[in-house]
């Protein structure tokens, strides 16, 4: 598929795939973006999973016809794209493999590579004759250290590998603007708070790095071909990476018995009655722990409920402070509530969360023992009064 003059996707959709990485749910299934750029000389620009070779090589065929492909650019690692850098090598054993002196040491540890490589460093152009041309820019842990971006000046395109991807599959078109953006949105926060977020700082120094680049087309390993909404989805990345919330909320509780549930309930009456209208209600266990984290990243506030569990924390609420953590998030205002019965330790730990780094404890903790009762229920509107007024007067 012709993308503009010289730039071809020969990238496949991947609609069995239940977990990307083994971790986060697929629901609308994958896409693995690779491009071809056709100058006097043809390169390739990444791969695509292994299994699905034989499809990309039809298309790369129907682009190329009996040409080589002269260069594989390889602007990342993992296996989603660099999967099938040995059989394209065994398709076309004179193709010279370009990346980083790290993207190179990967390729040889990850495929016993040998045969013809081209190294480069940040600012590096590679000629393509025809008036292609790409240059090479590094953007270290978005996200893993080898990853770079590869820019086509005269088009001016930029590959930037996973950055600006999203989950979900491509249904029949590529470009923004022929398909329905808007399911991809929400993919795209999902993918980044699973998968980048922890790198908000290096997604910054990226996008300082990129932002003097005309931009009229960015084409991500993964998700639509942006033209139309290359300031939507940068400025999506900018909020993100600064781990800016939006007015709103995200309510998650864990329960067994029910007791900390109807906290849950009495919190989200009191964000209702504080006059906040934008927040999710997630009950652990039911919603996997992907949309949790993207929800945490979406919003301004966090408000996390959890019972006691064996002198410890509801272990579904340990994996997500765990997970929350390791990713930085920062910038929000956190408020906590919980219940035990005999020796109280589920709040303690909420509490510890909410005063790590750049979080802001909201509201008064509510810690209830054994049954749901008025006065923790009272307790809990409270919160959620308090958390809505101080999210709408930011
Ligand atoms: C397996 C299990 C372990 C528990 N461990 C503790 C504990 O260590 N300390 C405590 O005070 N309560 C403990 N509890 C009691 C619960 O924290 C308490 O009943 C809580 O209110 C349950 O909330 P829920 O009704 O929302 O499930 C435990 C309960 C269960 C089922
Ligand atoms: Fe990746
Ligand atoms: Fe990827």
């Amino acid at each position: 598929m012709k993308l503009q003059d010289h730039i071809y996707y020969v990238g496949v959709n991947d609609r069995n795939k239940v977990r990307f990485e083994g971790l986060w749910p697929l629901t609308r299934g994958m896409a693995y973006n690779a491009y071809l750029v056709v100058g006097d000389k043809v390169a390739l620009i990444d791969t695509v999973d292994s299994r699905f070779f034989p499809r990309f090589a039809d298309k790369v065929k129907a682009v190329i016809g009996d040409r080589p492909i002269d260069y594989l650019v390889i602007n990342h690692m993992e296996p989603d794209h660099s999967g099938s850098i040995p059989l394209v090598r065994a398709m076309y054993p004179d193709v010279c493999l370009v990346g980083n002196k790290k993207t190179l040491q990967m390729a040889e540890g990850f495929y016993c590579q040998a045969g013809e490589t081209l190294e480069v460093k940040e600012g590096d152009c590679l000629d393509l004759g025809g008036g292609c041309s790409l240059t090479f820019y590094m953007t270290p842990m978005v996200h893993w250290p080898e990853t770079m971006v590869s820019y086509e000046t005269q088009s001016a395109t930029l590959f930037s590998g996973d950055a600006f991807g999203c989950y979900g599959a491509l249904n029949g078109g590529v470009l923004d603007r022929d398909i329905d953006v808007e399911p991809y949105f929400p993919e795209m926060l999902r993918y980044y708070a699973n998968i980048v977020g922890k790198y908000g700082q290096q997604v910054q120094m990226a996008l300082k790095k990129l932002a003097p680049l005309q931009l009229r087309m960015i084409c991500s390993t993964h998700g639509p071909v942006w033209t139309e909404q290359i300031s939507r989805v940068v400025d999506v990345y900018n909020r993100l990476s600064l781990y800016q919330g939006e007015p709103g909320a995200t309510l998650i509780y864990g329960t067994m018995y029910g007791n900390t549930a109807e906290m849950a309930e009495c919190v989200a009456e009191g964000l209702v009655q504080g006059g906040l209208k934008h927040f999710t209600m997630h009950k652990l266990g039911r919603t996997d722990e992907s949309y949790l984290l993207a929800d945490a990243f979406k919003y301004k506030g966090l408000i996390l409920g959890a019972p006691t569990y064996n002198n410890g924390i509801y272990p579904l609420m340990e994996q997500l402070l765990t997970d929350l953590s390791h990713r930085g998030l920062k910038n929000r205002l956190v408020g906590c509530f919980g219940s035990f019965s005999w020796a109280s330790q589920a709040v303690k730990k909420l509490q510890e969360f909410a005063a790590l780094p750049g979080m802001e404890l909201v509201g008064e903790p509510v810690e209830m023992k054994q049954g749901f009762n008025p006065e923790a229920a009272r307790a809990c509107r409270a919160l959620g009064e308090t958390m809505a007024k101080r999210i709408l007067e930011n």
